[in-house]
């Protein structure tokens, strides 16, 4: 008789929930939204302030959290990093180094603009963009770099931002999974401009939502009329300086994120503490472990959390078998490296959309054979649950043998 779910055995997860449904609101959201609907101003140009609008006050305190001057809320984080690489004068033909391991959105982003997206490889333990293929990768077309903070986890900013200055490169932090994360004291972006995202699955979500942080008060200004038809804060509505698109939030969206924010910081506590118990649970189960943690890593604001599968261990047995064999079990597990599908997929043809790609020998590595993670609702149960995933784990290791069976 099997033991494991995926062989016909009992899930050691049936009739059990780990971590808490995505998203979470209650009635200070609710008061947000029709706060807004009953002020009828729906739009933020109707406020000439930015203090006055839920949209600037959203930027204001969000900028701050983060430890930036500047914020400009946006419809999505596919947006702000196009608005972000318009603001750094990005123009159609230049090159704009990008990491292979990320969503679409970040190479779509440039290609929207008509640059050309310069695909290179990972560090094999953090999963972020390798400094040494970046300076692999600079031509004389070369205008920016996008590093993403995958998962949360910090890119090597000081060696990226280091070779950027020496080639005059732009950087664009994305830092659509990175709210909340600490690396020795600070916060990010720590680059010229950084972009996230509110989308639903993040960590900090009004199902839409995107905004670009800077220090710079010129790219704000510029960042703020980009994406309001040219306009500039503080000067008549219908005055338009630049040629701008509309990618404004709503107040809705600004609304509810001030709501949700509130209770950001306590469950980015929440999540690491338990990813920490885990991280150390993993360690006794010798076909997996956890990323090697950096002592600068002292908040770790993940939105996923991703780990390793280590081949050899488990002898012909594939990461695919166990993601399955997981599954089966009822844990809600996904591979957390993907390379990105511009990069892929046959599709998009260099042709149609220019595109370089550097050896990303790595990336191509972790995405089929390697790569694991948890996303962050998991993570905001109490201690037990990372129990249940550590007993889910073991069960598989221990009866590994039944996944060789055909
Ligand atoms: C790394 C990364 N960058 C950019 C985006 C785009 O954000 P949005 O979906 O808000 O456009 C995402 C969304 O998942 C993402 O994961």
């Amino acid at each position: 008789m099997a033991k494991l779910a995926a062989k016909g055995g009992e899930a050691l997860l049936e009739g059990k929930t780990i971590g808490q449904a995505w998203p979470i609101y209650d009635e200070t959201d609710r008061q947000a939204l029709i706060r807004v609907l009953e002020s009828g101003k729906w739009c933020s140009v109707v406020y000439g302030e930015q203090a006055e609008s839920e949209v600037g006050r959203f930027e204001v305190e969000f900028a701050r959290y983060q430890g930036c001057k500047y914020g400009c809320g946006v419809t999505n984080g596919t947006t702000a990093i196009e608005v972000a690489l318009r603001a750094g004068g990005i123009k159609p033909g230049d090159e704009v180094i990008v990491p292979a391991a990320s969503f679409i959105a970040t190479a779509m982003a440039v290609s929207t603009l008509g640059a050309v997206p310069v695909f290179v490889d990972i560090d094999p333990e953090t999963y972020t963009l390798a400094p040494a293929a970046l300076a692999d990768a600079v031509t004389p077309r070369t205008r920016a770099v996008i590093p993403v903070h995958l998962g949360g986890y910090p890119a090597d900013m000081d060696r990226i931002i280091a070779l950027a200055h020496e080639h005059e490169l732009v950087v664009i932090e994305d830092c659509a999974h990175v709210h909340g994360t600490i690396w020795d004291g600070h916060k990010f972006p720590v680059a010229d401009m950084g972009t996230f995202s509110f989308q639903l699955g993040k960590t900090l979500t009004a199902g839409e939502g995107g905004m670009v942080l800077t220090d710079s008060e010129e790219l704000a200004a510029k960042l703020h009329s980009l994406s309001s038809h040219g306009r500039m804060r503080g000067r008549p509505t219908y005055e338009h300086r630049l040629v701008g698109s509309n990618l404004r939030m709503t107040e809705f969206q600004g609304a509810l994120l001030l709501a949700q924010f509130a209770r950001l910081d306590e469950q980015i506590k929440h999540r690491d503490a338990n990813a920490i118990y885990l991280a150390a649970g993993l360690g006794e189960i010798p076909g997996l472990r956890a990323l090697r943690r950096d002592k600068c890593l002292t908040q770790w604001g993940f939105y996923h959390w991703n780990f390793k599968f280590i081949p050899e261990a488990w002898e012909g047995i594939t990461r695919d078998q166990f993601l399955e064999a997981a599954r089966a079990e009822g844990l809600a597990m996904g591979a957390g490296v993907h390379v990105s599908p511009m990069y892929a997929n046959p599709m998009y043809t260099e042709e149609d959309t220019p595109y370089r790609k550097q050896d990303c020998a790595n990336c191509e590595y972790a995405s089929q054979y390697e790569s694991l993670s948890l996303s962050h609702p998991n993570f905001l149960g109490p201690r037990d649950d990372m129990d249940l995933i550590l007993a889910a784990c073991q069960k598989i290791w221990d009866n590994r043998s039944e996944l060789r069976d055909r």
